[in-house]
């Protein structure tokens, strides 16, 4: 059965994808395609709704992106987000020109609430605003649904032709009831069901494997991390002891993480599924020894990985299938499925090994994004701690250590950063029991890193020559950009005293305020 979508076609802006995931949060599954897409090819995609995304040009501008003019004329609902609400004007006859000034924030509308877009959201309410052109002359056939001070035309409709603009950002938080207006448009305009869920993409996905399969064999790089997690555990429960899963400890990551990742997936846990885990720590370490620079050790990571999963791989002999934890925002970035084509900077350990021998590569996250592969984590039963980890490089804490990597610098890497996310947690864990929510200071990613540097200090009546380790903590929503977070002080008065107790070689913490740009999240 075709299941039901909606597309995204993306003119470069920078919400795209988050306006395809709110679809999904409406239970409507849904793509991002170029502008450049063929028309034909939308048409075959049969989309019962079209999506046209914001952009960063001028649609008047010689050379701006556009889409054809027939793709209004397909009796398909369409909804244009900024500039994608100028284009539809601009080529239905309207007209679009730049402002005195650029309206920007958190502005005050508004609606016609007798819109079907706007069925419920009340007549003023708040919104996003983020644009230098306006419409400043509507197409014919359109009537204005939303104003603000500077918008003459802040949404527009032409309901008979299934056709709606809007200036503004529904799809980000600062447009608070702008997940109402898309749900309207998907599905009271657009009439979808809402059969995107993951209970049952969870079902068909596993169904849609074991046909696929058959008797095949199919192997499996297992990093601990969510991505090939949940991959592993779908295929296991699509063709059990036909899938076998690698897991290479390469001695850089966190404590007692491989231990857990075995206990999970090994021969003890709940899976049915044959389980390879390869303790390599020392041959990765005698690669590394010496290695300062930090892409060169990223590099060495990546191949040393591939070479110690080809090995077991040949010990397995050749297998069918190979299976890749890719989701959907690696397929948008690669530049296959969206315009605003990101090249991604990280190389993962795990790419591709040249020397496998295997007929084809199966994807089974390929559509889903990361919130969505949580959700398809815990419907497959997969411990919460594992599914709601926070994001962690795949050369491991190789871009936590300054300076070359020894097996003595990871130990006090390893302990710090135990500590120092216990703590954290703990701080969080009793603010969230007091309080009902998260602390605002709350990160996204924090860890410890060993900046490499050794300074004096005392302990008892002794001088000490030691090193020092960076605590980071950062929040971030899309992990390109990141602010330092404000864990409160007490906390890290907590962590560093606890650290330089227990962790022989360090004697001093120092807090990493940086943020991104002009840093990074890692500190390599
Ligand atoms: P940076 O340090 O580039 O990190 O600001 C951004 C986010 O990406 C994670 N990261 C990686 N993830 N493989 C990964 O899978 C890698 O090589 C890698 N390097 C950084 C980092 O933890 C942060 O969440």
């Amino acid at each position: 059965m075709e299941r039901e979508k909606i597309i995204v076609i993306d003119f470069g802006g920078q919400y795209n994808q988050l306006i395809a995931r709110r679809v999904r949060e409406c239970n409507v599954y849904c793509e991002i395609y170029s502008y450049k897409t063929d028309i034909e090819k939308i048409k075959q995609l049969s989309p019962k709704g079209i999506i046209l995304t914001g952009g960063p040009s001028s649609c008047y501008e010689e050379n701006a992106a556009t889409c054809s003019p027939d793709l209004f004329k397909l009796d398909i609902p369409v909804l244009g987000l900024c500039y994608g609400a100028q284009l539809m004007q601009l080529l239905l006859g309207g007209k679009v020109e730049r402002a005195t000034e650029r309206e920007y924030g958190k502005t005050d509308i508004n609606v016609d609430n007798s819109s079907a877009l706007f069925a419920g959201v009340p007549e003023k309410t708040t919104c996003w605003m983020s644009h230098f052109d306006y419409i400043s002359k509507i197409a014919p056939g359109f009537k204005v649904i939303a104003t603000s001070a500077n918008c003459p035309a802040a949404a527009v409709e032409n309901p008979s032709e299934g056709l709606y603009g809007i200036q503004f950002h529904p799809e980000v938080l600062h447009t608070p009831e702008g997940t109402k207006m898309l749900y309207n448009f998907v599905r009271n305009i657009c009439g979808c069901a809402g059969d995107w869920r993951m209970d049952s993409f969870v079902d068909e996905s596993i169904e849609r494997l074991r046909a696929h399969i058959g008797n095949g064999k199919v192997l499996c790089a297992l990093s601990g991390g969510v991505d090939s997690s949940v991959a592993a555990v779908l295929l296991s429960r699509a063709v059990g002891k036909q899938l076998t899963c690698v897991f290479v400890d390469h001695g850089l990551l966190r404590k007692n993480e491989a231990d857990e990742v075995e206990e999970i997936f090994g021969p003890a846990g709940s899976y049915d599924l044959n389980f390879v885990r390869v303790n390599a720590a020392d041959r990765f370490y005698i690669k590394l020894a010496g290695v300062e620079e930090p892409e060169m050790k990223r590099k060495i990571i990546g191949e040393e990985f591939i070479r110690v999963f080809e090995e077991e791989a040949k010990k397995i002999g050749s297998v069918d299938f190979l299976v890749q934890g890719t989701i959907y925002p690696d397929v948008v970035e690669s530049g296959l499925g969206g315009e605003s084509a990101v090249i991604k900077s990280h190389h993962n350990v795990g790419g591709l090994p040249d020397y496998v021998d295997f007929k084809e590569i199966i994807e089974p996250l390929r559509n889903l994004f990361k919130d969505e592969v949580r959700k398809a984590g815990l419907e497959l039963g997969i411990p919460e701690k594992l599914v709601f980890r926070q994001p962690f490089p795949g050369p491991g804490l190789g871009v936590r250590i300054i300076g070359d990597i020894t097996a003595e610098k990871v130990r006090m890497v390893q302990d710090a950063d135990a500590i120092y996310r216990e703590e954290v947690d703990k701080a969080a864990a009793e603010y969230k029991n007091a309080n009902g929510t998260e602390p605002d200071w709350m990160p996204n990613q924090y860890f410890a890193a060993l900046t490499n540097m050794r300074s004096v200090g005392v302990m008892g009546d002794e001088r000490t020559f030691d090193y020092a380790i960076a605590l980071r903590a950062v929040k971030t929503i899309d992990f390109m950009t990141a602010e330092s977070a404000r864990i409160p002080w007490d906390v890290l008065d907590t962590v560093m005293s606890r650290i330089i107790n227990e962790v022989r070689g360090v004697n001093r913490c120092l807090v990493d305020i940086t943020s991104k740009p002009p840093g990074t999240i890692e500190l390599e």
